[in-house]
C-alpha cells in the first residue's frame, strides 16, 4: 500500500501527485492515522464526486475499516451530518451574513496595516511568527467583536496547536475549541447587536438559531479552521511570490479583483484533501471499485495541478482566467465562507505589498520546512526580508 504523506509530501506534494494522477484515477493509500482510503487525483474525478451523492461525509456510512477522519463532536459537526436538504437551509442562513464583503475586507485590510507598521525598522523577521500566525486572532477578534478574554484564548489555542515546536495538533484540542466556541456565543447573546457575532446569532430569518447548531458548527469553521489555512496560504503567497518578481504588480491589485486570490488558492492548494467521504454504495471512481462503507479522500491539490485543465499547472499565473480550481471545494459542500475569504484574503495581500514592495523570503524554497498536517499545508516558518517601506 502507498504511503505518502510525510513531511517531505507537505513540502512539495506535486512530483508524487503526478506520478499517482498518470498512474490511475485512484489508488489505494495509507494514512497517517493508520487505516486506508481511496485517493482521488484527477481533475475530472475529483470534481464528479464532490458532486457525487453517494459519497457523503456522514460518518454513519463509515463501515469502520477505512480511516474515518476524527470524530468532530456534536454540535460543532452539523456540516457533515446534515441531510441534503438541511444542509442548504443551514448554508443559505449563514451566506447572506457572511457576504457583507466590504465591511470585512476594509477592517482586515486596516488590521494588516496596523500590524505592518509595527514591524517597520525591525529588519529581518521570522513571517510566520509575526504575521501570518497573529493575524488571523486579531482579525477575527475584530471582526466578531470579541472581548479580550476570547481574543487571547483563541491566540492561545493557536501559538500551542500552529507553531513549529507546537505538541498537540489541532485535531488533539477539541474540547478546548468546543469551550471557545461556547464563551463566543454566550458573549454574542450579552453583546452588542452591531458586530458580526451579534447578527449571526440574533439572525433568525432562516429558522431557529439557537437549536439546529449550524452557530456552534460555523464558528468552529470561522475559528479554527480558517485561521489555519488563512495563515498557510499567507505565508505560502509570500513564499512563492519570492520567486516570482513579474507577479507582485498583479498582486497589488488583489484587492480589486479575484483572479490573483484564486490563483494562489489553485497554486497552493492550503486545504490539500476534502474531507473524507464514505461510500453510500458499491460505486467506480477513477476506473476503480469503491465498496460500501470504503473511504474516499478526494484530493484537491491534485486536482489544481492536473495539466488536463490547467495548462502549466506548475506556473503561477495571477492573471488566469477562467480558473475553475476546487481550493474551496465543489458542490453542496463547497466552502461557505469563499464570499468572505476572497475579499479578506485579497485586502490582506494587496495592503501587505502595497506596504513593503521588496517583501522577499531570504532562505531558499527548498529549505522551508511545511507543516505536514495531511489535510492542511503550510510553511512553518519563513524568514523574511522586508525591503524599503513604499
Ligand atoms: C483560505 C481559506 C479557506 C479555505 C482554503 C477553505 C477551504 C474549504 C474547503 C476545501 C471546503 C470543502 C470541504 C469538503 O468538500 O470536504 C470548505 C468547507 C467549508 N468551509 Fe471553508 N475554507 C476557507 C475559509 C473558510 C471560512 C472563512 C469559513 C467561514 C466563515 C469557512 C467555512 C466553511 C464551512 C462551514 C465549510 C463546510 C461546508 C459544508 O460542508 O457544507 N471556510 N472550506
Amino acid at each position: 500500500m502507498l504511503s505518502i504523506f510525510d513531511e517531505e509530501f507537505a513540502r512539495d506534494p506535486w512530483q508524487v501527485l503526478r506520478s499517482l494522477r498518470d498512474g490511475g484515477g485512484a489508488h489505494r493509500v495509507a494514512t497517517p492515522d493508520g487505516p486506508p482510503a481511496w485517493l482521488v487525483t484527477r481533475y475530472s474525478d475529483v470534481r464528479e464526486g464532490l458532486l457525487d451523492a453517494r459519497l457523503s461525509t456522514n460518518l454513519r456510512y463509515s463501515a469502520g475499516a477505512d480511516y474515518r477522519g476524527f470524530a468532530v463532536p456534536e454540535p460543532l459537526d452539523v456540516f457533515q451530518r446534515s441531510d441534503l436538504d438541511e444542509l442548504a437551509r443551514l448554508r443559505g442562513r449563514v451566506t447572506g451574513q457572511l457576504r457583507r464583503a466590504g465591511e470585512w475586507s476594509g477592517q482586515a485590510g486596516k488590521l494588516m496595516r496596523e500590524r505592518l507598521a509595527e514591524l517597520d525598522g525591525a529588519g529581518d523577521f521570522d513571517f510566520v511568527e509575526q504575521v501570518a500566525l497573529p493575524l488571523p486572532a486579531l482579525i477575527l477578534g475584530e471582526l466578531l467583536g470579541l472581548p479580550d478574554v476570547e481574543r487571547d484564548a483563541l491566540a492561545r489555542w493557536a501559538a500551542a496547536t500552529l507553531r513549529p515546536e507546537a505538541a498537540p495538533r489541532a485535531r488533539d484540542t477539541l474540547a478546548t475549541m468546543a469551550e471557545i466556541v461556547e464563551a463566543v456565543i454566550a458573549h454574542g447573546r450579552a453583546g452588542s447587536a452591531d458586530t458580526m457575532l451579534g447578527r449571526l446569532v440574533r439572525d433568525e430569518s432562516h429558522g431557529p438559531a439557537a437549536d439546529s447548531g449550524e452557530l456552534p458548527g460555523l464558528l468552529f469553521y470561522l475559528l479554527f479552521v480558517w485561521y489555519e489555512v488563512l495563515m498557510d496560504v499567507l505565508a505560502g503567497a509570500v513564499l512563492t511570490l519570492s520567486g516570482r518578481p513579474d507577479q507582485l504588480a498583479a498582486v497589488r491589485t488583489a484587492a480589486e479583483s479575484a483572479a490573483p486570490v484564486d490563483e494562489l488558492l489553485r497554486f497552493l492548494s492550503p486545504q490539500v484533501l476534502a474531507g473524507p467521504r464514505f461510500a453510500v454504495t458499491d460505486l467506480v471512481i477513477g476506473g476503480k471499485t469503491v465498496a460500501a462503507g470504503e473511504t474516499v479522500l478526494l484530493c484537491l491539490a491534485a486536482a489544481n495541478h492536473d495539466p488536463e485543465r490547467f495548462a502549466d499547472p506548475g506556473v503561477l499565473d495571477l492573471a488566469r482566467t477562467p480558473n475553475p480550481h476546487v481550493a474551496l471545494g465543489h458542490g453542496a459542500h463547497a466552502c461557505v465562507g469563499a464570499g468572505l475569504l476572497r475579499p479578506v484574503l485579497g485586502a490582506v495581500l494587496a495592503e501587505l505589498y502595497g506596504h513593503w514592495p521588496g517583501l522577499h523570503a531570504t532562505v531558499a524554497e527548498r529549505e522551508v520546512r511545511w507543516r505536514s498536517g495531511f489535510r492542511h499545508r503550510g510553511p512553518l516558518r519563513l524568514p523574511v526580508h522586508p525591503g524599503a517601506t513604499s
